[in-house]
């Protein structure tokens, strides 16, 4: 049976007639990669925005409240770090790295940006001399495990960071402002827990679950990252919405621009029963 890949380090389309953009293709093959592009440029041109640039407005202490912005989390100042330079520089690279070595990600930059291949079945730029991912720069895509790894632990961070969003001088509550740090920290969970490396390390290097040491249970968690992992897209693109979303919203309660409104405290908690069963 003829082969249809291409061996590490060959070359891909030699031979090929197709010049740059052509096809026979009829739908609008164009418009995903053009919208990636877009959504890639404004969100993560936002990111680098507001770790970099507007740095001064990423924590909120007021009223009770205790927001910190995503791109911030852990909180690291070090005495040696100048002023100048913002905090998020030091945590920054994780989940850059996360992400531009994320397998979705890879897929869509590779195809919006560099146009590498553009799409299926379109003509490409250049009819030889891509290599694959063996060669320098990008053999070090292969390092987005021990990214993983980072973003894991990164998590434990951002849940504590959610905990404190929902503490109120002691005193459970719930605001605004910590829904939003929520959805930032659920989403990101569920796009790191989606990952095709985590899912590759539970159980998909694998051939045989029951001939596995605790292959049931290693079993069950593969299913269930499997689940997530069929979705990886739609989290990689939600939790950047949402972390994005977490920082505006932190830094406008920040600047005074917008108030954030308590939506319920323990208290209020409390009164329900009292209401519904008092006497
Ligand atoms: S493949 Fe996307 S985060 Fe691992």
């Amino acid at each position: 049976m003829p082969s249809t890949g291409t061996a590490p380090g060959g070359h891909r389309g030699a031979g090929s007639t197709q010049r740059f953009g052509e096809t026979e293709r009829k739908d609008a093959w164009w418009f995903i990669p053009a919208l990636q592009a877009l959504g890639l440029l404004v969100l993560i041109g936002y990111a680098n925005w507001a770790a970099f640039l507007g740095a001064g407005h990423y924590h909120f202490v007021q009223n009770g409240r205790d927001y910190l912005s995503p791109f911030f989390s852990p909180y690291l100042r070090p005495a040696w770090l100048l002023d100048w330079f913002s905090p998020a520089i030091l945590v920054l690279w994780v989940p850059l790295g996360f992400r531009g070595t994320c397998y979705y990600y890879r897929k869509a930059y590779y195809r919006s940006f560099f146009a590498d291949p553009i799409a299926c079945a379109v003509g490409e730029a250049r009819s030889k001399g891509y290599c694959g991912e063996v060669k320098f720069p990008f053999v070090l895509q292969n390092l987005h495990r021990f990214f993983l790894y980072a973003a894991l632990v990164f998590l434990f961070f951002l849940w504590a960071d959610v905990v404190r969003a929902f503490l109120f001088e002691g005193k459970l509550g719930v605001a605004l402002g910590s829904l939003a740090i929520l959805l930032s920290t659920a989403t990101l969970t569920l796009y790191t827990f989606s990952c095709h490396s985590l899912r590759h390390l539970v159980g998909g290097r694998l051939d045989c679950f029951s001939c596995a040491k605790a292959g049931g249970p290693q079993h069950r968690v593969w299913s269930w990252l499997t689940v997530l992992n069929e979705h990886h897209m739609g989290w990689a693109w939600l939790s950047l919405f949402a972390v994005c979303f977490a920082d505006l919203y932190v830094r406008l309660c920040s600047m005074g621009v917008i108030h954030d409104p308590m939506l319920v405290t323990f208290a209020n908690l409390f009164d329900v029963p009292e209401k519904v069963f008092g006497p």
